[in-house]
């Protein structure tokens, strides 16, 4: 192990595109939903982003935020494109400027996870099967050469909205499932055009994006990219994958590459296993510790880019994050931790605590990803409205809440954020389902 200085999670990280993070960690991204009906940021986000910017992180991704209004996650999944209010973003962004942090907005296309109370017949690389979650997702419609250049304008337009409105960057999601991880996918990416079949083509609609971002923002507006270090999948987005993609996203000059892994159908991301995962991936995620669920993998890349490497998943402890650092990570990814503790962060840097105890969430195994994201987005919204998180809350009301609170708002969302907005391309969009009961 290299001997570093002790401070080397405090020590901070110019950019490539001239910025520079206050320090090695950053608040990994947690979709809050926390739009209103027409999807636009609440002043709940605010709230919630002035808290976490005094909370020592010198980087707060922000919560997914949709680049294509059909395809949320959830109901109130905030949107920006070109119906969105930028007065609440620019609001939004000024609350979250508050500290020695800066503050990127995570873009989002969910694709075939969009589940069907938002969009009965989603978008997605290649018409294959639902993604398998009780009767939660329906089967994908395959898009057509114009609907998949249409997902590179909304990206460059959402970034360039992003930019305006006041953030310091965004990040592209390319991991867990959504879009343009289903793209990466050869086992969610069927498509014989320039779109598909070797990696660089599953791998085109990712660098497409990041270039015309890059050209939609100039080159001193922080650009990183979230992926996947594998699908722990059979037959999905592999290790050889994520060597070749690492590659070709350092030769684009972005700022941060940050290295998840797993998906809606493997939730690896969680630290939890996907009943597919082979045999071999499982075994080794078990006997790894419980901190750094990917770091193995990152590590493999280390040596192939220089681009600064964020390792997220299952950090918890100082001495975990810097053993992370000496491996060569340039910035640790919190996410959960900050939704119990705000200021966990701070805290670690002013060495007032060695790690954390997170809340274990008492479900049967196959529920443990919705207890998680069910459980955590409560927390988050109970700081939008002004509270302290509550450890003690149940795993199972937090599930039937949050259950129960996405399909009411999905009634009560307003129509204008169930259309695309067109924004010139020819896009061809099943009526949500909502407006075929509604008529
Ligand atoms: C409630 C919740 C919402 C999440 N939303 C997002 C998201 O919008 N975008 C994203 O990239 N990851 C999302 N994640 C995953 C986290 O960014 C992170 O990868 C994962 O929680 C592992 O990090 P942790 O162990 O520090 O929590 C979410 C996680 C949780 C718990």
């Amino acid at each position: 192990m290299t001997e570093l200085a002790p401070d080397v999670l405090a020590q901070p990280l110019s950019l490539r595109s001239g910025g520079r993070l206050a320090n090695r960690l950053a608040k990994a991204s947690m979709e809050e939903a926390l739009g209103d009906a027409s999807c636009d940021p609440t002043t709940e986000l605010d709230t919630l982003y002035r808290r976490w910017a005094q909370g020592g992180a010198g980087l707060l991704l922000t919560g997914h935020v949709i680049v294509d209004r059909p395809h949320r996650a959830r109901p109130r999944d905030v949107v920006l494109d070109g119906a969105s209010d930028l007065g609440a973003f620019a609001r939004w962004a000024s609350s979250a400027a508050s500290g020695s942090t800066q503050t990127w907005v995570q873009l989002n296309h969910c694709g075939r996870q969009t589940p069907r109370f938002v969009h009965a017949a989603p978008l997605a690389p290649s018409a294959v099967p639902a993604v398998k979650m009780l009767a939660t997702f329906a089967k994908p419609v395959a898009m057509s050469e114009a609907e998949v250049e249409a997902v590179v304008d909304a990206f460059a337009f959402a970034a360039r909205a992003a930019q305006g409105a006041g953030f310091a960057g965004v990040e592209i999601h390319a991991a867990h499932g959504y879009l343009l991880s289903q793209f990466l996918s050869p086992r969610t990416n069927l498509r014989t055009d320039r779109w598909g079949g070797s990696i660089e083509n599953r791998s085109r609609l990712l660098i497409e994006v990041v270039r015309a971002v890059r050209a939609a923002t100039g080159d001193h507006f922080g650009l990183g990219v979230k992926i996947n270090a594998a699908d722990f999948q059979r037959g999905g987005f592999d290790a050889d994958d994520f060597a070749h993609v690492a590659v070709q996203l350092d030769r684009e000059g972005i700022d941060v590459l940050e290295v998840s892994g797993g998906n809606y159908e493997a939730p690896v991301l969680l630290g939890h296993d996907g009943d597919e995962a082979p045999a071999k991936d499982r075994a080794t995620e078990r006997t790894r510790s419980r901190e750094a669920y990917f770091l193995e993998l990152a590590r493999a890349v280390r040596g192939l880019v220089e681009v600064p490497l964020m390792l997220t998943g299952g950090m918890r402890s100082r001495a975990g994050m810097e053993q992370a650092r000496a491996e060569g990570i340039d910035v640790v990814g919190i996410a959960r931790p900050l939704a119990v503790d705000p200021t966990f962060a701070a805290r670690i840097l002013a060495r007032e605590t060695d790690g954390i105890a997170m809340p274990r969430l008492d479900v049967p195994r196959r529920l443990g990803a919705l207890a998680d994201a069910s459980w955590y987005a409560l927390q988050l919204a109970r700081m939008g409205r002004g509270l302290d998180p509550d450890r003690d809350m149940s795993a199972w009301s937090a599930m039937l809440r949050y259950v129960g609170q996405d399909l009411l708002q999905a009634m009560t969302t307003s129509k204008r954020s169930l259309a695309p907005v067109s924004r010139g391309g020819s896009q061809r969009y099943a009526p949500p389902v909502t407006e075929i009961s509604a008529t």
